[in-house]
């Protein structure tokens, strides 16, 4: 595609390969829309989000994403939040910390591979009473009764799965971890946007099909109880609707 941005006329064209071409407004939610896909490409092959933290640890996320998580963690207030998918802890961190303002709730981490100096920061961190590590493979039975077990009875549960983004590995993690979910509260495949970075450096081919938007809504489309829908907005007093995000698709509320 070619992108031809023009501040002296205000209009931004999209040409593409094939010999479509669009102009539009360059100060609208649509060019918006059509710049943020760029951004997030060129941002994702150099790394954009490897480059944040919350409250000391490393947390390997879009700050928008980041953002909407807080918004749906004050609103929905779980008790406890399941995240699959640890690596530096500052996810874990994040939630801990909002849990800790609520004034409940703890936090469960499950990693694969949780390296020891990982292991020893997050459990050096003043918010470490609430967080409890988990190592195994997230689709592990023996992983899922851990969790299960970590969870008081009667708990109102929040699930994000950021570990393997495979079609198959998601697929496999919604099954095990749906069950867990409180109604009103989400369920969130996070990291789909590979579906739109197959051909950026870094990417792979198959990222066209294989990706975690894929699980969610095959997912949603056999599961009744669960929604595919993005939170709405507390605050929304701007024109731009769509998220810059890279978890397309990727929140299921379950009803
Ligand atoms: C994208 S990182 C997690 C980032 C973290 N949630 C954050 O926001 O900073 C992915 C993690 O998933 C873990 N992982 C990969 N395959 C896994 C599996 N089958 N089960 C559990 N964890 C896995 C990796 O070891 C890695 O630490």
């Amino acid at each position: 595609m070619r992108i031809v941005i023009d501040t002296d006329t205000k209009r931004l064209t999209l040409e593409e390969a094939g010999g479509q071409r669009s102009e539009m407004d360059l100060y609208t939610p649509e060019s918006f829309a059509a710049l943020s896909r760029q951004w997030i490409r060129v941002g994702w092959a150099q790394r954009y989000s490897y480059g944040f933290t919350w409250l000391g640890r490393p947390v390997i996320q879009l700050p928008e994403d980041l953002v909407r998580t807080q918004e749906v963690i004050w609103r929905t207030r779980p008790d406890v939040i399941v995240e699959t998918g640890v690596a530096h802890g500052g996810s874990l961190i994040l939630y801990a910390s909002l849990l800790e303002l609520i004034g409940q709730g703890r936090v469960v981490g499950v990693d694969i591979d949780i390296r020891p100096h990982n292991r020893a920061a997050i459990d050096s961190h003043p918010l470490a009473q609430r967080i409890q590590l988990i190592q195994g493979s997230s689709t592990d039975p023996a992983t899922v009764a851990q969790v299960i077990e970590a969870i008081p009875p009667g708990s109102r549960v929040m699930v994000l799965l950021d570990s393997n983004h495979t079609k198959e590995h998601v697929r496999a993690e919604l099954e095990a971890y749906a069950p867990l979910v409180t109604p009103g509260c989400y369920l969130v495949a996070t990291d789909g946007i590979m579906s739109d970075l197959h051909d950026v450096p870094g990417g792979h081919a198959d990222w066209t099909w294989d990706h975690a938007t894929a699980a969610a809504a095959e997912f949603a489309s056999a599961q009744a109880d669960f929604a595919l829908e993005d939170p709405a907005r507390p605050f929304q007093e701007g024109a731009i609707e769509q998220a810059v995000t890279y978890w397309p698709g990727g929140w299921l509320r379950r009803r």
